[in-house]
């Protein structure tokens, strides 16, 4: 039987929480061995996952851990960047929600730790993981559309998330914006060059007060001359909603799964059907993939599908949008190493 790999999660809440089901249940080449959170106790029943997990308050105990050989960092995106480079330095493997950092200079320290240390880094961008995404891909790559032309992408929150959560995280642009960004990168397989935002606060309590925004529109225009547009809002009622179009000079594809089921409900007020109002049921499978794609990766020595650069290249734009918006104009996208 070949070895598992061990790996250590780091972060509790939500999204730790999915990821550390998905590795003790679901990913067959990985072990899950510790679970660290901040807050006593979060980790405990976590840790009843599996025989010989243990939790811990103090995500250093997973770095001296020698039989942990990798640790999946799911806290508030301003600790990202910061348990990166810890992580590196300890010699461990690093699968890092998104976003790499809340800025370049965090992002580009953490990139140089994990190039020093000569380890393996994946971003937490889930939808290069999706069957739809990557078809679309595929179809994108293969010419089968022709020159893109045009390009869609709306994330929309079922609701927003707690106010200290607003503020750690980045806001609107470093937390939701920054995977649709990825996606764009990702389905065309073109650089940004140019970036525009307008966002608005309607709806967050206090946001105005705070300058957090709930409701974005943001365009890119592309290397080749492609445009891309992209629509945010923290609140939709009806639930959770992801999707993307390209349209290029041959036809478009169109990435959009809303429903949980197939499930449709016929009656007197007509015909209805139910609608997704999490991100862990629209990407349910893709949270698996990632991890074993990751988990694959130490086991085969081959490179992650989403990495640190591939974080960065979508923080640089989440972080030029955030710009464009306070300062009502389009920005100007610098190549990395440009000064
Ligand atoms: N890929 C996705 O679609 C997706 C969806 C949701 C959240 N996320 C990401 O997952 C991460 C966590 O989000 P969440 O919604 O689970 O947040 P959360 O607030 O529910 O959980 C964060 C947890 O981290 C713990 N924590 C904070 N600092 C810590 C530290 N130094 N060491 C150990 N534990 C620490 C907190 O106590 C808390 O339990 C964020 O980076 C977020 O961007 C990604």
């Amino acid at each position: 039987m070949t070895e598992k790999v061990r790996v250590g999660i780091i972060g509790a809440g939500r999204m730790g929480r999915h990821h550390c089901q998905n590795l003790a249940l679901r990913v067959p080449a990985a072990e899950l061995a510790a679970v660290a959170d901040i807050e006593a106790g979060s980790a405990d029943w976590l840790a009843a996952l599996a025989p010989g997990v243990y939790a811990s308050a103090d995500h250093r105990q997973l770095l001296e851990d020698p039989t942990i050989a990798a640790v999946l960092i799911a806290t508030p995106n301003d600790t990202h960047a910061g348990l990166v480079r810890e992580a590196a330095e300890a010699a461990k493997h690093v699968f890092c929600e998104k976003p790499l950092a809340l800025d370049l200079d965090g992002a580009d320290a953490a990139l140089a730790a994990v190039a020093a240390a000569g380890v393996k880094l994946q971003i937490g961008f889930q939808r290069r993981f999706d069957p739809a995404y990557r078809e679309a891909r595929r179809i994108i790559e293969a010419g089968e559309l022709g020159a893109v032309e045009l390009v869609s992408s709306t994330t929309r929150d079922p609701s927003p998330p707690s106010a200290e959560y607003m503020r750690n995280s980045g806001g609107l642009f470093l937390d939701t914006l920054v995977h649709d960004l990825d996606s764009i990168l990702f389905l065309t397989g073109l650089r940004a060059v140019e970036v525009y935002s307008a966002a608005a606060t309607l709806f967050l309590p206090d946001g105005r007060d705070e300058g957090l925004v709930d409701t974005a529109i943001t365009t890119l225009r592309l290397e080749t001359g492609a445009l891309a547009v992209v629509t945010n809002s923290l609140r939709a009622a009806y639930g959770y909603e992801v999707g993307a179009e390209v349209l290029g000079e041959k036809g478009k594809v169109v990435v959009g799964q809303e429903r949980l089921t197939e499930i449709r409900r016929y009656g007197t007020e007509g015909v209805s059907t139910d609608h997704v109002v999490k991100a862990t049921d629209r990407f349910r499978e893709a949270f698996v993939s990632e991890i074993a794609d990751f988990v694959d990766c130490l086991l085969t020595g081959r490179e992650p599908q989403v990495s640190g650069e591939d974080g960065r290249a979508a923080l640089q734009l989440a972080l030029l949008a955030a710009q464009s918006s306070s300062e009502g104009r389009p920005l100007a996208v610098r190549p990395w190493g440009w000064s």
